[in-house]
């Protein structure tokens, strides 16, 4: 067996590690043996080497061994899970999650929460009052055969070798890196259990792939990766040049998804969870094509089932499941402004990166791990790319604990708003499947 000097100069050097060289690495790095330093070093090397796919692969299955593997298998069928790659205002899982389980495809979903411009589902869901986001493994199982869904923090002995990782990466400039992604994202959901997976690539100015070759090149590894180790898989790379929907926080943003959930949702991400919960009935064997699979949502939406498993899924997870009918018991920060246009025109783009930062300088994010955020600040935005503005209308609508701190996030938000005088082409929600 090589040494890990030695693994680390190979990488250097690059060539190709074997599936033994691999699971040494992380096994050496989880057990304290391989200290920052070494581990830091051969990230360097990967990201500015590559590993092949089989590398990828192997080092995905390491991860994922490192720790405690969820046991599902008390659940019959395939079970599903959805990724998103992370944007501004994506509260897509809060939709998604109970309108594909009422419709009878199980979702286990274990979540992050958010860091710096992109806000976190666990953050959106602990805005409901009580909701608890930590279960054990039993009553995992047990809310999986009641209500058909789960949503969990991912627990400390599941995937270790990932959390130690990303938060190195984190401080030395190897995040962007596609082998080291795609292990970190595919290793989580092999830990827990998920058989089927629907990657949703994001890509534009609030995403971490800005371009579209890049967000392309994720999103074909992803899909190989995933597939090597025998996972379906399917991957769609979705705009985010402008927030999903328009609100931007937690608590404003569980208010917006119970909305979709009654049918009264913004359009796009409306369409978005429809496009991507077909899908998903379809892995998961109950719809024959994507067009059935949008009908059974849309029933589902109608009749009040989707809503429904909304409410079991809170209330099952201790939270108040009232807020389904009445989403005024969500908490709201204390103080509202509204950000109106400096000029006339058309709202022609966004920094979507700069409307995130926006929220979280009202306290929705968090710049650090470790940091509190104000889960009833945030803001909703009253335009969207193409919409006619006259000069003083409404442009947002601001919320925060502090009123002292709306006006460095005013500035950021406008300076993240282009308004010009010709009428622009809407963005394409869906680059590519
Ligand atoms: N999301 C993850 O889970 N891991 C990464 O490395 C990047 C995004």
């Amino acid at each position: 067996m090589k040494s890990i000097i030695e693994l680390i100069e190979a990488k250097r050097d690059g060539e190709e590690h074997s599936e033994e060289d691999v699971r040494h690495l992380i096994s050496s790095y989880v057990s304290g043996e391989m200290p920052d330093y070494q581990m830091a070093a051969w990230l360097m090397a990967a990201y500015l080497r590559g590993l092949s796919s089989a590398e990828t692969a192997w080092l995905t299955t390491a991860m994922a061994e490192s720790g405690r593997m969820v046991d599902l298998s008390a659940v019959p069928g395939v079970i599903l899970d959805k990724h998103s790659t992370g944007g501004v205002g994506d509260k897509t899982t809060l939709v998604l999650a109970p309108l594909v389980a009422s419709c009878g495809v199980p979702v286990a979903k274990m979540s992050g929460r958010g860091l710096g411009h992109t806000g976190g589902t666990l953050d959106k869901l602990e805005s409901i009052p009580g909701f608890s986001v930590t279960m054990e493994q039993d009553a995992l199982v047990r809310q999986l055969q009641d209500i058909g869904m789960v949503v969990t923090a991912q627990s400390e002995d599941v995937d270790p070798a990932d959390k130690k990782m990303y938060a190195l990466r984190d401080v030395t400039g190897t995040v962007r890196s596609i082998p080291l992604i795609v292990a970190s994202i595919i290793s989580k959901k092999v830990a827990g259990c998920a058989n089927a997976i629907v990657l949703d690539v994001k890509v534009g100015s609030g995403a971490f792939m800005k371009t579209e070759d890049e967000a392309r090149a994720l999103a074909h590894e992803l899909q190989r990766v995933g597939e090597l180790l025998g996972r379906k898989v399917v991957c769609v790379m979705t705009d985010m040049s402008q927030p999903l929907g328009r609100a931007v926080g937690n608590s404003v943003e569980v208010c917006e998804a119970i909305r979709t959930l009654k049918g009264q949702g913004p359009p796009d991400l409306t369409e978005l969870c429809l496009a991507l919960g077909a899908k998903m009935l379809v892995l998961g064997g109950v719809a024959d094509d994507e067009r059935i699979g949008r009908d059974l949502l849309l029933d589902s939406i109608a009749e009040g089932r989707a809503l429904a498993t909304f409410s079991a899924w809170v209330a099952a997870q201790g939270g108040d499941a009232n807020v389904a009918e009445n989403p005024a018991l969500l908490p709201l920060a204390e103080y509202a402004t509204v950000v109106t246009a400096p000029r006339g025109g058309y709202v022609t783009g966004f920094d979507a990166e700069g409307v995130g930062r926006a929220a979280m300088l009202l306290g929705a994010g968090r710049e650090t791990k470790e940091a509190d955020i104000d889960l009833g600040a945030g803001l909703v935005l009253e335009a969207k790319i193409g919409d006619a503005i006259a000069e003083g209308a409404p442009l947002a609508t601001l919320y925060a604990s502090d009123a002292g701190l709306f006006e460095s996030a005013q500035e950021r938000l406008l300076a993240s708003i282009m308004i010009g005088d010709d009428e622009p082409e809407p963005p394409v929600l869906f680059h590519e499947v």
